[in-house]
């Protein structure tokens, strides 16, 4: 973790279309997206300088901002463009992109018709989403107590800020307990993701992974199918009942932040790191660095 807040960190923060100084970056405490979240976001990483699939991660922003009904008033052009320029003035190699964009403050009640969409993106260093130690060995999830919901329910295909309040719920209920991180289920009860990543499991050099239809369907996840496939591995895509985890040898996580993170236990269930993890955290690494994503 950051010693200094993450308020106060140096450098800039595009806000707006400008570059600010990175403790200016501020909002009034009326603001719609702060009471009734109505704000979406993107998690990109950079690579040696150059930001993997950033012109994907900017489409879901537009698409996140589409499905919660407001208009991004920046071209997808622009924001990959004050992305690129900002990594520059950051002056990172590797790190952490952080797209957000919400209603402002010029109505306050729910419905928020006339507000100003406000953009900004911030850039820090953020090495590894879990323990390193902890990740090689494999992570500790527990089980959820809340389930990822309907679709008719919630816009589940939105990366919307409201849609991480179960997710922050059910990690903190898990780090108290010990564990990394957490497994949600669906609303059906099948198996569906961790709080901020996708889920895969293996067994008999078979890679099963639940079918995306009420959570994200990660670009994380999506690289890491391509690659098994290359590797000529069988990725099987479906519904995924928790009991089955018991006959699973092996699981991993996969998200912008989490990369490809290898689980040791769920709840009840254990895994090994196994070699079809080991290979796919390696293809990821090799595949994320800029001289691989140039020859894409
Ligand atoms: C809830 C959730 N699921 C899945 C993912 C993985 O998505 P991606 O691989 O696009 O980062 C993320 C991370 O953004 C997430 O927050």
């Amino acid at each position: 973790m950051a010693s200094a807040p993450f308020d106060q960190l140096d450098g800039h923060i595009w806000f707006n279309g400008e570059f600010v100084p990175w403790k200016d970056a501020k909002v009034h405490v009326l603001t719609h997206g702060l009471h009734y979240a109505s704000s979406v976001f993107e998690g990109e990483r950079a690579y040696g300088g150059a930001i993997f699939k950033l012109r994907e991660h900017t489409e879901r922003l537009f698409e996140s901002a589409r499905i919660l009904g407001f208009e991004i008033p920046f071209t997808v052009e622009e924001i990959d463009q004050a992305c690129n320029s900002l990594l520059k003035m950051q002056g990172f190699d590797d790190a952490y992109i952080r797209p957000v964009a919400w209603r402002g403050s010029e109505m306050m009640g729910v419905s928020a018709q006339s507000n100003k969409i406000n953009v900004a993106i911030a850039i820090w260093q953020w090495p590894s989403y879990f323990k390193p130690e902890e990740r090689l060995k494999g992570i500790r999830l527990d089980i959820a107590q809340y389930r990822r919901p309907d679709p008719a329910t919630a816009p589940s295909k939105a990366k919307a800020a409201g849609l991480y309040m179960i997710c922050t719920l059910s990690k903190h209920a898990a780090e108290a307990k010990g564990y990394a991180d957490a497994l949600m289920l669906d609303w059906r009860g099948r198996v569906a993701e961790a709080t901020g990543a996708n889920i895969f499991f293996v067994k008999d050099g078979v890679i099963h992974t639940p079918t995306p239809d009420c959570f994200l369907d990660g670009i994380t996840r999506r690289t890491v199918i391509d690659l098994a496939k290359k590797r000529n591995y069988e990725v099987v895509e479906r519904t995924i009942m928790p009991e089955e985890m018991a006959e699973f040898e092996q699981c991993f996580l996969t998200g912008t932040a989490a990369e490809v993170t290898p689980v040791s236990e769920i709840g009840p269930y254990r895994f090994t790191v196994g070699e079809i993890t080991e290979n796919l955290m390696n293809d990821y690494t090799n595949a994320v660095q800029p001289i691989k994503q140039a020859a894409e």
